[in-house]
């Protein structure tokens, strides 16, 4: 059998940070780490996802052109996955000539069989810009939720997927201006029509994960609709249809098909251009697709219906999604820049401390929270305390006392019998768990084979029995070295850095997987080295310090309303000695805000002042009394000073 697992293709229109790392891409090398150690046939193909919406909105906020963008963070995503030691054995970019080609061929194919229609569709154009508004360039309220800065796509606050059209309050990302509709033509593709088959096809993924599953039959039970797959953009694949100029197909149409185009890519590059066809056009191919639970749709639906559609590749085996990783409690965000970035953790931590951390705490069934206290908990007293130490103490003992030379022995005691079976069953304790995608179980059962070693080390006590009952302390040796060993292969697929540096002080390795259970040992040990060094609360502290320094984009900005207003009256609030109570005119409305400046100023002071306001602060009651605003001020150590108006401007005035 042949195994192709894939990640989901990131867009190359921004870094990686720890959320896509725990979804999609570092289970996957797990797995694949642990597949080619079994010495099965896989092979991992990724790429950055270089169309779409998603690029040219970055590019025009950053003033450059979308090339530029996705040059930029090819180069820097490949970069920071390679140093995080992702292991693709293909990452290329959907901009490549080779992808274009494909995805044409795609959709052509399948137009030619009937399962692409054009239609005419009313669409948002907005006036100002003089173009036509795909998904992602309006921004309006979720009707699901109220979400006042929801996606034409999708709500992230809630993650309903809509159409723009669905969108209270529509309006043009670019220049806030209300979009009118028009009308143009589309192209749809017919998922409609692959209902029932889609249906068997599920009815047979009895094994698949909970949560994908439940998205998938709710979305089946509404029924399918036929979806539109062209854009109006002039970045992405044009459309190869005579009447479809100045159209692209729809990013969501050409990624998938990456997967195929880089395995094609991977294939030229052994110089054997048809390999690639060994694993898309078998019927014994495992295909295992690692995404995040925001893909599951396109993966479990759309993809396989368009594989379906062309006929002759083959589907999907495996989509073990992930839930979201949050944030020291709140959700990973691109425009707010809340996040922790690939690069920058790797400026300054080592690759390993992050991979156990993200896999002990992965997101497999439900969402989970990062946060840089447990980082460095689990750092310094599970990889440092137990993994680090029972390795160094193994092999500093030898080298002081055994002139690095590693003892045998002839015999083992009844009371070894317990680590040596651990030590027997532990390929397949892990093994078995990373099978299932059960990547959380599987560091388990390994950190369960160095804690119970720490345990056998401590209760032999090698350092007594050294000279009371040197055959025993040769013999725990003679263990611990085999426990270190299987340790060099066992660590490979969680912290290759780590299984890296074991077996270079051990210098010789089991081969395979399967050859942990009975290791050859070496003669002699290397230098030990210090596996994991501490980190320290002052490191934690500026980590977490820096993450509190928000830093927002111009379209999270432009939601707050900054407003000039008029202040007609000010009292105190009774019984406070801080509070005072503005009665203020913004345009040709009144309102009434409650301000914490009574130290700083007399009411009859702010009297006739053109204050700054945060006009669309939801409304909120101060010691029982209204505020619908919040007017800005500077604190400095001597007071607050109000924000005003430096000549006379007229009250409601947009202040930007
Ligand atoms: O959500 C994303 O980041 C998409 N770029 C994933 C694409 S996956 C695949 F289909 F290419
Ligand atoms: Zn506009």
């Amino acid at each position: 059998m042949k195994i192709l697992v894939t990640s989901a293709l990131p867009y190359a229109n921004g870094d990686i940070h720890l959320g896509h790392l725990a979804g999609a891409y570092l289970p996957a090398d797990i797995y694949v780490r642990y597949q080619r150690l079994k010495r099965r046939d896989v092979v991992y193909i990724c790429g950055t996802d270089e169309h779409g919406v998603p690029v040219t909105i970055s590019a025009e906020k950053q003033k450059k052109t979308p090339r530029e963008i996705v040059d930029q963070y090819y180069a820097s995503i490949k970069k920071s996955f390679e140093d995080f030691g992702m292991t693709f054995d293909n990452f290329s970019r959907t901009s490549l000539p080779i992808h274009h080609r494909l995805a044409q061929d795609f959709f052509l194919k399948i137009n030619e069989k009937g399962f692409i229609y054009p239609r005419e569709v009313e669409q948002f154009y907005c006036t100002r810009c003089k173009r036509f508004l795909p998904d992602r360039y309006i921004t309006g309220t979720c009707p699901k939720c109220n979400n006042e800065g929801a996606r034409g796509d999708q709500c992230e606050s809630c993650g309903h997927w809509l159409e723009p059209s669905e969108l209270i309050q529509p309006r043009c990302l670019v220049c806030g201006e209300t979009p009118k509709k028009t009308r143009t033509k589309h192209w749809y593709f017919r998922l409609s029509q692959f209902q029932d088959k889609l249906s068997s096809w599920i009815a047979d993924k009895k094994e698949w994960k909970e949560t994908v599953l439940t998205f998938v039959q709710g979305w089946l039970r509404e029924g399918l609709q036929d979806r539109p797959i062209t854009r109006d953009l002039s970045w992405g694949v044009p459309v190869p249809l005579d009447d479809a100029e100045d159209k692209v197909l729809y990013v969501w149409f050409d990624a998938p098909i990456g997967y195929i185009s880089s395995t094609i890519e991977w294939a030229q590059r052994q110089g054997k251009p048809d390999l690639w066809r060994d694993y898309w056009l078998s019927k014994d191919t495992k295909l295992v697709h690692f995404i995040g639970k925001d893909n599951i749709v396109f993966h479990a639906l759309i993809w396989p219906a368009m594989l379906m559609a062309y006929g002759d590749y083959v589907l999907p085996s495996e989509i073990p999604a992930n839930q979201f990783l949050n944030l020291e409690g709140g959700k990973f965000s691109t425009s707010k820049d809340y996040a922790i970035w690939l690069p920058d953790y790797l400026k300054e931590f080592k690759a390993d401390s992050l991979r156990y951390a993200l896999t002990r705490n992965a997101p497999e069934a439900r969402d989970t929270d990062f946060t840089w206290r447990d980082f460095q908990a689990w750092h310094n007293n599970e990889l440092a305390d137990i993994l680090g130490n029972f390795v160094n103490r193994t092999l500093t003992f030898i080298k002081k006392y055994y002139n690095s030379s590693v003892p045998s022995t002839s015999f083992f005691a009844e009371r070894d019998n317990y680590i040596l079976d651990l030590l027997k069953k532990a390929p397949h304790a892990v093994g078995d768990r990373l099978e299932r995608f059960e990547f959380k179980g599987g560091l388990q059962e390994l950190m369960k084979i160095a804690q119970e070693a720490n345990r056998y080390f401590d209760h032999e006590e090698p350092w007594s029995t050294r000279k009371k009952d040197p055959a025993a302390c040769a013999r725990t040796m003679c263990i611990c070295m085999k426990i270190v060993t299987a340790l060099s292969v066992l660590t490979e697929p969680f912290l290759p850095f780590t299984a890296q540096r074991i077996k270079k002080m051990i210098n010789a390795v089991p081969q395979s997987w399967d050859d942990i259970g009975r290791p050859e040992l070496a003669t002699a040990v290397g230098e030990p080295v210090i596996l994991f060094e501490k980190i320290t609360d002052e490191i934690i502290k500026a980590q977490v310090e820096k993450l509190k320094k928000e830093s927002v984009d111009l379209e999270y900005f432009s939601r707050i309303n900054l407003k000039t207003a008029k202040v007609l009256t000010a009292e105190r609030v009774e019984g406070t000695a801080n509070l005072i109570k503005c009665g203020i005119e913004v345009g040709d409305q009144r309102k009434q805000i409650v301000a914490g400046v009574g130290k700083d100023y007399a009411p009859e002071e702010l009297v006739g002042k053109t204050i700054v306001i945060v006009d669309n602060l939801v409304p909120v009651k101060i010691r029982g009394v209204l505020s619908e605003g919040m007017l800005l001020a500077a604190v400095d150590k001597k007071g607050i000073v109000l924000i005003t108006a430096d000549r006379p401007a007229s009250s409601g005035t947009a202040v930007q």
